[in-house]
């Protein structure tokens, strides 16, 4: 019996592959390449040891979907596939609408087809818009989110939660990350986004390599210590084990379930500036610029209901996420490419 994971060869899936094989899971990978590359796979298989059978597959192809679940014996999904750039999805909101419902509702409806009935879903802190209490719980209200990205998994969480609750045979789980960051230890995988970064991370490695020139901090005026924006950076090793524990438990605890997935600790991005250039050594220039539209001031986990239930806790602090972050953008300064 196999996990289905949809966007495998992405950041988060790749990480993920490595932690369900390390810990003995049998893995099938599907992804449209669209914003990742196969080679992240191959280095998958170089940390692990072991293969990784990939299906070049867009789950909006239903027939594709079949052909993969004929053929391999699907047990549950891990469900990453979808579009993620906020900025983006404001400009093209049909694009992200059918990609991210349209190709889920596909995906669901080969699931049921084949008696497939356990899902784990990829959802964002970004349902909770600005957060009515912080540290963030599970049970705090969803907010108003401010871009089609964000909608699409407020949306997905209320489809999947309907599904659930009118047939409960299905089994769902629906993580909330919080910001993903770091990379693998190894230095072989890690994020790789297309163009200019958007996020902070990304953005300030590639400034490191000397690909961008300084960072722009998106305002030092909110209601923070440093007035600079505070967020809950989660090393995504961690994030990858919290879907290993999150699989091992769907059927333990079966329903519907949300968790948070994120440290409990808020760190502002000049803060993240000073522990990067303290764990490198490497200096990153910065100007203060306007507050980015969108953004909030503050927002960070409260993760105990995962501690609790899934028994599953971030070990990393934010020094490690920076140096794992160097070591794959320094190992890799053009991504995948050469390999
Ligand atoms: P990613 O872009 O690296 O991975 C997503 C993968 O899905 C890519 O490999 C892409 O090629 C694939 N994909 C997209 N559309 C597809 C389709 N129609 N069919 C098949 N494959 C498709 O992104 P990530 O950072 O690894 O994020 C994984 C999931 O986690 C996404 O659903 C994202 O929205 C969610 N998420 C990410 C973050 C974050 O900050 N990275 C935070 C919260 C939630
Ligand atoms: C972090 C902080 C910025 C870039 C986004 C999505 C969210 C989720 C995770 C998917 C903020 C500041 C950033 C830069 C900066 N993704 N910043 N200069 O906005 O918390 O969350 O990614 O679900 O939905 O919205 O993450 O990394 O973009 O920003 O000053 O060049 O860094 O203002 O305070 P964010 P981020």
């Amino acid at each position: 019996m196999a996990i289905l994971i949809t966007g495998g060869a992405g950041f988060i899936g790749s990480h993920t592959v490595v932690e369900l094989q390390n810990a003995g899971y049998e893995v099938v990978v599907i992804d449209n390449l669209s914003n990742s590359s196969e080679a992240s796979l191959k280095r998958v298989e170089e940390i692990t040891g072991k293969p990784v059978r990939f299906y070049k597959t867009d789950i909006l192809d239903r027939e594709g979907l079949e052909a993969v679940f004929e053929k391999e014996t699907i047990d549950s999904c891990i469900h990453f596939a979808g579009l993620k750039a906020v900025g983006e999805s404001v400009a093209k909101p049909w694009e992200y609408y059918h990609n991210n419902i349209a190709g889920t509702l596909t995906l669901l409806d080969v699931m049921r087809k084949h008696g497939v009935k356990n899902i784990v879903f990829s959802s964002s802190a970004t349902v909770y818009g600005t957060p009515a209490v912080i540290p963030v719980t599970e049970d705090c209200p969803k907010g108003e989110i401010t871009n089609p990205y964000g909608q699409t998994k407020g949306m997905l969480e209320q489809i999947l939660t309907d599904i659930q609750k009118a047939d409960e045979e299905w089994n769902v789980i629906l993580l909330r990350y919080f910001n993903p960051i770091g990379a693998h230890k190894s230095g072989k995988i890690g994020e790789n986004p297309n163009g200019i970064p958007n996020n902070l991370m990304p953005y300030i490695t590639q400034v490191a390599v000397g690909k961008l020139k300084e960072l722009g901090v998106f305002g030092n005026d909110y209601d923070t210590p440093d007035g600079t924006g505070v967020r809950d950076y989660i090393h995504v090793v961690d994030l990858a084990k919290g879907h290993v524990r999150a699989i091992e438990k769907i059927k333990e605890n079966p329903g519907l379930k949300i968790y948070n997935l994120g440290t409990g600790k808020g760190y502002s991005v000049l803060d993240i500036v000073k522990t990067f250039e303290e764990a490198t050594g490497v200096k990153i220039p910065y100007v203060i610029k306007a507050r980015r539209p969108g953004d909030i001031a503050c927002n960070y986990a409260d993760p105990s209901l995962a501690k609790k239930e899934l028994h599953w806790e971030a070990e990393n602090g934010l020094r490690e996420m920076c140096e794992d972050a160097w070591r794959w953008q320094s190992n890799n300064p053009n991504g995948f490419e050469e390999s």
